[in-house]
């Protein structure tokens, strides 16, 4: 039988992560966070004193990318979140990563019937033929606020005004770059979270989706 596949995009803190986890929990699907395959690129270029810009370099390593690079403590830091954006731009570093994404949601690890991918072209270049295509969105400043608390949560001592300001340049780095910039689908859900808080954006996607798939069983 064909995987039940809910693809779910849209930028930075917006709320995608904790939707996420509670959406494959609650259908029992396998659960694939894209951007920490961005991440794990980022952080190893930089771990090895290259230069992420450097297409070659980050194709080869995207392309050999191990299991224990997903692990690393440092994926959730600034740095490697700004490495991340910038090699996702690479043409080459989008190729190599494709098809493991591509069969991640053909065949969900575990025996599992379906899977939950997020990221930023999920519904338009990984899985153009999900069953569930949503974008979750929030203005600026209410992502920026939310990083900024995470941070302080973290045990850091963030400068609200840097936050805002490295959100919207990897806004721009991740909406402009010209492979699969990150773009609601055309049949995508689109949920701005701004003014919502975590249970509400779950009970609203569940209503969705049990619709959708109530219509489609009818
Ligand atoms: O969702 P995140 O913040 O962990 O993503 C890290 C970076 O990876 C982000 O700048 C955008 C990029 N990314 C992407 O280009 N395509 C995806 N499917 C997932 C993430």
């Amino acid at each position: 039988m064909k995987p039940f596949v809910i693809a779910l995009d849209g930028p930075s803190a917006a709320g995608k992560g904790t939707l996420a986890r509670r959406l494959a929990a609650h259908y029992g699907l396998a659960h694939l966070d894209t951007g920490s395959l961005y991440r794990a690129v980022g952080r190893r270029i930089l771990r090895e004193g290259h230069d992420p810009a450097d297409a070659t370099y980050a194709a080869t390593v995207a392309q050999n990318l191990q299991p224990v690079d997903l692990q690393d403590p440092e994926l959730r830091t600034e740095a490697t979140s700004k490495a991340s954006s910038i090699v996702a731009a690479i043409p080459a570093v989008r190729a190599n990563l494709l098809a493991w994404q591509r069969e991640f949601a053909r065949h969900p690890p575990e025996g599992k019937h379906g899977a939950v991918l997020d990221g930023r072209d999920i519904g338009t270049v990984i899985c153009p033929d999900a069953d569930v295509k949503l974008f979750v969105t929030a203005s600026l400043e209410a992502r920026a606020g939310r990083r900024f608390r995470e941070l302080q949560a973290a045990g850091a001592n963030p400068i609200r005004r840097a936050v805002l300001e490295e959100m919207a340049s990897r806004d721009r780095r991740d909406s402009e770059r010209a492979t699969a910039p990150l773009l609601p689908a055309p049949d995508a859900f689109v949920l701005d979270t701004s003014e919502l808080d975590a249970d509400t954006v779950f009970d609203r996607v569940v209503a969705f989706i049990d619709s959708k798939t109530r219509s489609r069983r009818a």
